[in-house]
């Protein structure tokens, strides 16, 4: 389902809506499960807009809990980041908020609840946000797959049980996969059509490495933002809460796999009937978004990531942290001014991967030469791995740095920092 952002009385540059998060019943492995959703769908309404426009969004709570959103990816004001304590005050059951914010930057983006979240984004709280290019490139269909994860107990209902092992390991990990898939055009894929296909993991602690069959083509961007150079396909890793763009012809069904763990798992195809000439136009660079400069970093910073199941760190507990301090600190791990460019190493000391999630901004990835790679707001981290990362802190206010792993946030994975 794609919204249509009625701007009735509006400038033609502003779009409004309101997303009313509720219970609703979503299908799962041929059952009806009691899940949450943003106007009546899991995944929520595909936000799709223009570069340049602003949104309106109302947020009305219908829940019987708090509620908020998060734009994530999108550099939006502080206030409108939608992060409990640090931006806002979480929105009451039957209360509404504003949200209002530009979108420079085009590229393939996401929103979630960002209030107990690793409990409301693996119960649906979540959907696509879209912002089209002033010059996109010629497709015939323009596809956004969510890749989503949920546990499910003996009766094919949400698992309510609380498993304190999850938040300790590699997080709640469900058991049931599926491709949320939205084909705007509403039309069928033929062979030889060119595609453009949006990824995006918003299970809460589960990582794919997607292999696609059926297609011929090349990644165009990560996390949103335009690769320079696309890239060779071949399976993407896709930790939770990255995106991933690709661009292809399809040669037969698009079929999408998953081979992160031990063995290879379906999530899902796109069927395809009757066949044309393939567009011949070659695949170039996204046009590129208008970001900040990086200057010599004027700071530097060590993250270190702690604790986890087997980790002697505080007492054993299996509690996350950074730095050695778990949960949101009161003073922020750095405060800058705005415009310093930082440059932090990331290391990972647990014996479990994560992501790590910089809220209000991009970064790019360095390489061991210090060369920068791809340009992104979540950055994977293997057992022992160490990256820096170079951002330009552009962006005033309070920003949240956590693991996106939602378990690992809720139990500790997560600081801020504060520019301006
Ligand atoms: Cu997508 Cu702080 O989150
Ligand atoms: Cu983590």
């Amino acid at each position: 389902m794609t919204l249509t952002l009625a701007g009735t009385g509006l400038p033609a540059a502003t779009r409004e809506l309101i997303l009313a998060p509720q219970t609703i019943k979503a299908r799962f492995a041929g059952h009806d499960v009691s899940m949450l959703g943003f106007n009546g769908g899991l995944p929520g309404p595909e936000i799709r807009m223009r570069q340049g426009q602003t949104a309106r969004i109302t947020l009305d709570n219908r829940l019987e809990e708090g509620a908020l959103v998060h734009w994530h990816g999108l550099r939006v004001p502080n206030r409108m980041d939608g992060v409990n304590v640090l931006t806002q005050d979480v929105v009451i059951p039957g209360d509404s908020y504003r949200y209002q914010f530009g979108v420079p930057d085009a590229g393939t983006y996401w929103y979630h609840s960002h209030y107990l979240s690793y409990d409301q984004v693996s119960r649906g709280l979540f959907g696509a946000f879209i912002v089209e290019e002033q010059n996109a490139p010629a497709v015939d269909h323009d596809i956004v797959v969510q890749f989503f994860d949920v546990l499910l107990d003996q009766s094919g209902q949400y698992d309510e049980g609380f498993n304190p092992a999850h938040f300790a390991t590699e997080g709640r990990i469900g058991n049931t996969v599926t491709a949320l898939v939205s084909n705007g055009t509403g039309k069928t894929v033929k062979r030889g059509d060119r595609l453009r296909l949006r990824l995006i993991n918003p299970s809460i602690d589960r990582v794919y490495r997607v292999g696609l069959d059926g297609l011929t083509g090349k990644i165009v961007a990560l996390d949103g933002m335009p690769l320079a150079h696309p890239r060779t396909l071949e399976p993407i890793l896709l930790a939770p809460g990255q995106r991933c763009d690709v661009i292809g012809n399809a040669t037969g069904p698009i079929r999408f796999d998953d081979s992160f763990g031990e063995r290879t798992l379906s999530l899902g195809e796109i069927a395809v009937s009757g066949s044309r000439e393939p567009a011949k136009v070659p695949i170039t660079a996204l046009p590129t978004n208008r970001m900040p400069a990086p200057q010599d970093p004027g700071q530097t910073a060590e993250l270190v990531l702690q604790g986890g199941a087997g980790s002697a760190s505080h007492n054993g507990t299996g509690t996350w942290a950074l730095n050695d301090v778990s949960g949101l600190p009161r003073t922020p791990f750095l405060s800058v001014a705005q415009g310093t460019t930082a440059r932090i190493s990331i290391r990972n000391e647990t014996g479990f991967p994560h992501v790590m999630h910089l809220h209000g901004h991009h970064f790019w990835e360095l390489d061991a030469a210090g060369e920068a790679g791809p340009y992104r707001d979540s950055t994977y981290l293997d057992i022992g791995e160490v990256r820096d990362i170079l951002v330009v802190l552009d962006n005033p206010g309070s920003w949240m740095l956590h693991c996106h792993m939602l378990s690992h946030q809720a139990d500790g994975m997560a600081t801020w920092i504060r520019v301006g």
